[in-house]
């Protein structure tokens, strides 16, 4: 029976390979199902000679418990920009300097989510996102649900590559009709979508997102004797791999430009996005004389493409209500295409800039968006101007409550503590990422918990649980998504104490001053206590955030949140994850490059005191390497080793 079950994985397969990488089919699609039908039977008869590369794991349904947690053996970096011809120029001329040859691959950059791949014996052993370069997660579950990633390739050796997983144009647009069609929010952008896709537990998900993988990268080239990034290219296709078929040979910063020029003009009938052109050179040699930065390898740059500007109709003009109580005005637009992602709205910021740009409703606007930024509208198109156009009058009352708004600076406050949308915004931010990090609670659970009573203020949150009978009953809700839930909150409780001081909103304090806090103060207690003057003195900390900061602790309503959640087992300590966690007892480390803070001696005194040794070479045992300026072949070394490297900047925070 195995024999047979290997067969008809092989047939499977290289048609998958045929109609997926060489788009040429080689049986039909009732033959294919024919076979695929047998195997499932075959594999539900017999599970436990399922086959590591069986393509029945395409269609998902490996469901994890959580994300393991991957260490990549050479870091995945990322690419450094350049914004025009002139940057091209001197990023050509800097590895000119270097005596290298100006000979460079074109590519497009595919604008998705990185992946590593790692085959062992040619089967697809593990799946990997990048993470923050040197750790990332393990995504092997959704990974083989996507066509493009072969389960096995075409030669049995172990390789590791690299690409981007993407979501063509289509799929998202097919993706976003049936989340209409379930009323559910179309998402945002075709990246959002793929990394949102492959974050899932269950790979159900994944399948169902039609996702595509492109491969660009090898790691490890000599290992397979290959001296040409373009032979690299061509050695990955062979094994099976889907590689663009666009990139290209350039020479010089002519051949670049016109690459660049090229795919300005075609890029909007790609049937993926993209958001520039990655520029590399072709010599492996080269490239490891031009060596790395801490960040990014000094061999190859990414063109970006200037953000796009499209034209529509701004209907009206709509003031929305911030957890602060500002007024903000928003344009509500007719829907256009930009950059990727359908846009209804954008930012006015202010009355003035309403007024400065004389922008009125009905008006044809240009919008523009950079990167992941809120869309903005950048000016009217006066030739367009019928004279029915309505000038905007900004409202004296807040458009939720009816209170009179406040003037503060150039924005426009509703000061009611009640209202409701400021309230539910206040809500939403604490669940919400960078703050508590609740899961499940996303901006219409919350508001409709608002709507039904259950959540009024922040400590209600804690008690849900109290409730659980009844909210199993409502409409779309069950047992299990309750109690997931409550779980989240359960686990948001151990959270460290700048994520609690983020959520609870204290006026000017962010995710970045929430830290600064934190890391001083270790306490809630102690933060509630401080004097405008201890704040002050603290580095990072102005006179407006201390001022926000005593304000907060000395209002009664704030002291019974505190308390409440207190009651409720909320962690009100720094845990200090990346400081603390950090036992470099018995490490070894080694220095390169110039550092700027510190001498080499006092880098070497810390190292020591903290009970870790300093080494003048790297090897496997070496524990990071800490890079300064200009660092030299320690630093290569460390690279190809895979041995995390630190900054200066990043070694002092570790050590403290
Ligand atoms: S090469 C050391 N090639 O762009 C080589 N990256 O902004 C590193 N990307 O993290 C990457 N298309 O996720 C490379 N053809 C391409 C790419 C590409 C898209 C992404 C990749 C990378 C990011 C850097």
């Amino acid at each position: 029976m195995e024999e047979r079950m290997k067969e008809l994985v092989r047939i499977l397969n290289e048609a998958n390979y045929n109609y997926y990488v060489l788009d040429n089919p080689t049986i039909t699609d009732q033959e294919f199902d024919k076979y695929l039908r047998e195997l499932i039977s075959l594999e539900e008869k017999y599970p436990e000679l399922k086959q590591a590369d069986s393509p029945t794991s395409r269609v998902g349904g490996e469901v994890i418990d959580g994300f393991n947690k991957v260490y990549h053996e050479k870091p995945m970096l990322s690419l450094s920009n350049v914004f025009n011809e002139d940057e091209i120029i001197e990023f050509d001329e800097r590895l000119k300097k270097e005596h290298i040859k100006p000979e460079y691959v074109c590519e497009l950059k595919i604008d998705g989510l990185s992946v590593s791949l790692l085959y062992e014996k040619g089967v697809l052993k593990r799946a990997a996102t990048r993470g923050d370069g040197v750790v990332g997660e393990d995504i092997t579950h959704n990974a083989k649900t996507i066509k493009d990633i072969p389960l096995r390739i075409n030669e049995p050796i172990d390789i590791e590559v690299r690409g981007e997983i993407y979501m063509t144009k289509k799929a998202l647009l097919e993706l976003n009709e049936k989340r209409i069609d379930r009323g559910v929010e179309p998402l945002a952008n075709a990246r959002n979508a793929a990394a949102g896709s492959v974050r899932q537990l269950d790979s159900k998900v994944a399948a169902s997102r039609n996702l595509s993988c492109f491969i660009y990268h090898l790691p490890n080239p000599e290992d397979y004797g290959i001296k040409t990034h373009f032979e690299a290219l061509e050695f990955m296709k062979k094994l099976g791999f889907v590689v663009n078929d666009n990139n290209r040979k350039v020479e010089g910063v002519k051949g670049i430009l016109s690459f660049i020029e090229e795919w300005t003009k075609k890029r909007p009938d790609l049937p993926y996005d993209i958001d520039g052109v990655v520029i590399k050179l072709n010599d492996l040699a080269d490239q490891l004389r031009a060596g790395y930065t801490a960040k990014y390898p000094k061999w190859a740059t990414a063109y970006k493409f200037p953000a796009e500007l499209v034209l529509t109709r701004l209907k009206e003009i709509k003031m929305t209500v911030g957890r602060t109580g500002q007024v903000t005005p928003n344009a509500i637009l007719e829907p256009v295409l930009l950059m990727g992602s359908v846009i209804s709205k954008a930012t006015l910021h202010n009355e003035e800039y309403i007024r400065l740009k004389d922008i009125r409703e009905g008006d044809i606007v240009a919008i523009r968006k950079a990167g992941d930024v809120i869309p903005r509208v950048e000016k009217v198109i006066l030739d367009r101007r019928t004279g029915k156009e309505k000038v905007f009058e900004i409202p004296k009352t807040c458009p939720i409550c009816g209170s009179d708004l406040v003037k503060k600076d150039a924005a426009y406050y509703c000061e009611n503590p009640m209202c409701d949308k400021r309230t539910i915004e206040k809500l939403i931010h604490f669940a919400s990422r960078d703050a508590m990090n609740i899961e499940g609670f996303g901006d219409s659970i919350v508001e409709d918990f608002y709507n039904m009573g259950y959540l009024k203020s922040i400590p209600d949150f804690y008690n849900l649980g109290k409730y659980k009978e009844e909210l199993m009953e409502l409409e779309g809700f069950g047992l299990k998504s309750i109690e997931n839930l409550l779980n989240a909150l359960e686990e948001s409780k151990k959270n460290s104490l700048e994520k609690l001081l983020f959520g609870l909103g204290i006026r000017h304090v962010g995710a970045k001053g929430a830290k600064v806090l934190a890391k001083h103060f270790r306490t809630m207690d102690n933060l509630s206590i401080a004097t405008f003057d201890d704040l002050v003195n603290i580095p990072d900390v102005g006179d407006i955030i201390a001022r926000s900061i005593v304000d907060y602790f000395s209002d009664d309503e704030n002291k019974e949140i505190i308390k409440k959640l207190k009651e409720y087992g909320l962690n009100m300590e720094y845990l200090g994850t990346e400081v603390a966690n950090i036992n470099i007892s018995g490490k070894t480390f080694v220095l390169t490059g110039s550092l700027e803070q510190l001498t080499r001696d006092e880098a070497e005194e810390m190292i020591e005191n903290a009970g870790g040794k300093t080494s003048g070479s790297v090897s496997k045992k070496t524990y990071a390497v800490i890079v300064g300026k200009d660092p030299g072949s320690k630093y290569t070394k460390a690279l190809e080793l895979g041995i995390p490297i630190w900054t200066e900047e990043e070694f002092l925070e570790k050590i403290k």
